[in-house]
Formats: structure tokens, sequence, C-alpha cells
């Protein structure tokens, strides 16, 4: 039904002949949209620029967990956010230098808080509160924007800032499994951490953000595991208050974060709150909810990928659980992905970095993760060095890994990497197992040379402050995985729990919440990973270079230089 909003329009302030009728009309077909289909893509008014206090923000409204996402190129960003109550808009206005430059009409639904895969009926869902998405797109290089929401044009939330970044050099934060709950941190368990203060999951995490944000770092990329609640296919609802936890920190208002599935977040909920672009869409038997429908089980659903300055990200999901039978499939779909994604932005990035949930070098309690293993053995690792990808960003272990440059894909073993064409291979560990860390690189890796394009691996551990499991011991009884370097497989090879596995280089447990930080430009990236609650210097850091103009690329260990 038409409706003119009440104190909407903006258009109430504008003088009577500034309006063209062009811009009117569309006005009039957004506002007449109030039942629209979900599925319809975002609209778009380009207003006039007019003064921020000609604004009519009506009566202030109050997302809950309001996030951004960076948009498919940087000319975008995208936003989600929850409302208490059922209705169908999405709203977000754009302010450059104090003046209204857009309104842009998103997605919304409801949210369903449900137990079963049956309810297909809208009417048969909780309307309690209500999913809510959008997108600004034409956002110009360095320029500092704010923005608001609303679910009704009418009223409008606090105005908040973002900044896009300028092309060239830039830096942005890898951040993973902060797996937020509403409980303690576990500092005092599997070893004792830092504990922070209040020793809570949701401390740690606002500390992590806050310095990030005091980085002033335009970007956090996630490797999962963003809440703990754990889903599964017959129970897909998760603990909103671990959401509210998880989106608590004021600078995620701010910063565009780009997650991806971590086994924990297999709910319908992971959905609802994040809005990355690229999202493949999937035929589903939920038809109002295309946004959020996605099978699980057998498809690569919530993969997507963004350039972002001369980085081409894709996030990949390796976070629900795989058969071995389906591992082929799954790891077929990413690597399709990588190729759309290479295609898609060809001749438009200097580097392609890969996120995902599960590490395949780590060390820790899931080292012997029996889903890693059918991937890895399906070919993950191989795709990325196939395709050229330089890094590999991923968590789920909950401990610090770094692994060496792999170069070649070997395969006279199922999933095995050849080791052969680095100049560590034979390289021994220089310390124990369980002593929290195993350091291979003082005796090997300083400086490598590569013949052909190489991928380095990178795990984080928790962002919160959650499970420091401990180095060398696995939960999973696993006989085929992971590979050890001195060929041997199998969680009974590692008899003395310290046995690095095909990547090991350098492997810590820090037991600290922590966050890594990378700097790029066109030839080199340097990594700096940083311990909360002791970030004055680098836990560990380390730089790829980029030699001339090809493939070819040195890893530069800076550890002891
Ligand atoms: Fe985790
Ligand atoms: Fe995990």
């Amino acid at each position: 039904m038409f409706r003119i909003p009440k104190r909407a329009s903006i258009f109430n302030h504008l003088p009577l002949f500034s309006v063209t009728a062009a811009l009117l009309m569309a006005f009039m077909a957004l506002s007449c949209n109030e039942e629209r289909d979900e599925r319809a893509p975002a609209q778009l008014l380009v207003l006039p620029v007019m003064e921020a206090a000609a604004v009519d923000e009506g009566t202030r409204f109050e997302p809950t967990m309001l996030g951004l996402a960076p948009g498919a190129t940087n000319s975008e960003m995208r936003f989600n956010w929850y409302g208490a109550k059922r209705v169908s808009k999405a709203w977000v206005r754009l302010f450059r230098n104090g003046g209204l430059v857009s309104v842009t009409a998103g997605t919304s639904g409801v949210v369903l808080p449900r137990t079963t895969n049956t309810c297909t009926d809208y009417d048969c869902r909780n309307d309690s509160l209500s999913w809510h998405k959008a997108s600004v797109t034409g956002l110009s290089p360095a320029t500092a924007y704010e923005y608001s929401v609303s679910n009704d044009s009418v009223n409008w939330s606090h105005r908040y800032e973002f900044k896009t970044p300028a092309a060239g050099p830039f830096s942005f934060a890898f951040v993973t499994d902060p797996q937020i709950t509403r409980g303690n941190q576990d500092c005092s368990s599997w070893g004792g951490g830092y504990c922070s203060t209040p020793n809570t999951a949701a401390q740690g995490w606002l500390e992590v953000v806050g310095k990030i944000a005091a980085r002033n770092i335009p970007l956090i990329v996630s490797g999962g595991d963003q809440v703990d609640h754990y889903g599964t296919t017959s129970n897909l609802t998760a603990d909103e208050g671990e959401y509210e936890r998880f989106f608590a920190p004021a600078p995620l208002r701010s910063i565009p974060f780009a997650p991806v599935m971590g086994n924990h977040d297999v709910h319908d909920q992971f959905a609802y709150h994040f809005n990355p672009p690229n999202l493949p869409r999937y035929s589903c038997s939920y038809p109002v909810r295309q946004d959020v429908c996605y099978d699980m089980s057998t498809q690569n659903a919530h993969s997507y990928y963004y350039l972002y300055n001369n980085v081409l990200f894709i996030a990949l999901n390796s976070g629900n659980y795989v058969q071995e039978s389906a591992a082929a499939g799954r790891v077929k779909a990413m690597d399709d992905l990588i190729k759309k994604a290479k295609t898609e932005h060809s001749g438009q990035y200097d580097w392609i970095i890969v996120h995902h949930h599960r590490s395949t070098h780590c060390q820790g309690s899931q080292m012997t993760d029996p889903t890693t293993g059918y991937l890895v053995a399906a070919g993950l690792n191989k795709i990325m060095v196939q395709n050229g990808v330089h890094l590999v960003l991923s968590g789920h272990d909950h401990t610090y890994s770094r692994s060496h440059v792999i170069t070649v894909a070997d395969t006279t073993a199922p999933g095995k990497i050849d080791l052969s064409a680095t100049s560590a291979a034979a390289t021994a560990p220089t310390t124990g197992s369980s002593a929290g860390k195993i350091n291979m690189s003082a005796a090997g890796e300083r400086t490598v040379t590569l013949d052909t394009a190489g991928t380095l691996f990178i795990g984080g551990t928790s962002a919160s402050g959650g499970k420091y499991y401990p180095l060398g011991y696995s939960s999973d009884a696993n006989a085929n995985y992971p590979f050890f370097r001195d060929g041997t497989k199998g969680a009974a090879a590692n008899t003395n729990h310290g046995k690095p596995t095909w990547a090991a280089n350098v492997y810590e447990q820090r037991r600290s919440p922590e966050y890594i930080i990378f700097d790029v430009d066109r030839s080199s990236i340097r990594m700096r990973a940083f311990k909360v609650n002791d970030d004055a210097s680098p836990a560990d850091e380390v730089t790829i270079v980029k030699k001339g103009g090809g493939n070819t690329s040195i890893l530069r260990d800076l550890r002891g230089f």
C-alpha cells in the first residue's frame, strides 16, 4: 500500500522545485515497497547533497548487533543489524562532510528460533526479532563517511563513522575463534594464561578489538568460530546473547568484519548476523528466506570473495562437518570459487589471501581433526598452491602456527604436499613439544628462495581467551591424519607428542587472546602476531617479499635478525 512516511521524508526540507520528478517517483516507489519481495535487489536514492541539519531523524532508533562487512570492492560497504520487532524494511543513510548523499533500501526478515527444518510458512515464525541488511555503493577512496540505519525510514539510528581506504599500502587484522560465550575465559585451565578483568570471553574480545582499533586498522578478517554455540543440522538455533557480546565492541560499528563459518557457527544466526558480498545463491526450501538459506551439509555455502585494495580475499567455509565421501565435492566447490574470483578480478590484485576455519598445519588439539583430514586428502591445500594463493589464514586449533612456504604439490601420497623443494625439509624441531613452543626456524628457514609460487599457512589462537589447547596432544584417534614430516601419518605416529606436521615451522601456545596485523604493499606483506596483554613488540613476525613482477617469492623470517 502506498503511503508517505509521516516524518521521514527528507524532501519536506527541500525547496519544492529542487526535487526532480524522477527522484520523487523513485522515492514513491520505495515507499510503496513495504511488502516487497525480500529477494529484490537493494534500491538506491542518490540525493542532492543536503545539509545534515536539515535531515529529519525522527525518534532515535536503537539497532542491536549492528556491524559492517566489506563490500565486493572498496566502493561498497555492507551493513547488518537486528531489530526488536517484525518489520519488513532496512534502510541506510550515507553522509559525507555532514551532508546526506544517499538513502538505500536493503533486505530484512524474521529471525527464526526454530529447531527443525520443516517450518516453511511465514506465519509460523516467531516475530520477536528481525534481521536487517543493506549496502551502499559508489564510495570514494580515502573518504570519511557517516551512516545511520532505520527499520522504517522514519526513525534513524545514531550516526556512525567509517572510512574507505586510500589506494596503495594498507593494513588489516586477522582474528579467529573469539568463540564468544556468556561465561569466562579459559585462562585458568588448559595450562593457565592471561585473564582479563573481568575474566570473560566478552572482555577478552573487547580488548582485542580495542587494540586493533587503536592501530587504525580498517579491516578485520576472521578465521571463524565467532561464537561458541554449537550448531547441528537438527538444532539450528544459536544463543543470541553470544552474538550480543560478539558485536558489543564499539569499533565494530566502524571497521568491516569479514567472517567465515567455523564449526561453532553452524546455525542460522550466522547467516542472519553477517552480510558479506558475493555469496553464492543456492536453491532452497525456504522461498522467503533466500538470503539466509543454505545447505550446511553438502554445499560450499557461505564462501565468498572480495577485492580490498590490491588483495583478492577469498573466504571459504571449512567450518561445517564433512564426511570423507563428500570432501572431494567440497574441495572442488572451493577450487571453483577461487577460480571464479580470480577470473572476475583478473589484473586487479597483487596478492591472493584465503581465510577459512580449519587449520591444516596445526600442532595442537585439532591436528587430527577428521574433517580437516578429509579435506586435505581431497586437495584443500593443493588447490591453494596451484591457484597461487599467497597466504592461508585459519583457526580452529586455538594455537598459533606458521608453516613453511609450501611450493610443490606432490600427489604421490593423497593429501600430502612434498616439502622436498624447500630448504628446511629435513630440519628437526629444536625444542620439545608440551613446553608450549615448537620453533623450527632457528635451524631451518630464515630466507627461502622459491622457484615457483608459494603458499604460507598461518593459524591464529583464540581472540577472546578460550580453550588454550596444549601443543602436541591431539583429540581424535585419527589413523590417517595428519601427515608428518617424516613421512608417517595418523595420531598413533605422534608418539612423543612433538612430531612436526607436514608444514611445521613455528608453533606456540602463548595463552593470551591474540590478533595478527598484516601490512600490505605491492611487493611485500609483513605479518606481526600480538598478544593482547603484551603487544609492545610482536610475538612472531615474518615478511613475504615478492621478487620482481612474477610469482617467485622469498620468505624472510625476522626472528633472530
Ligand atoms: Fe574454536
Ligand atoms: Fe573450530
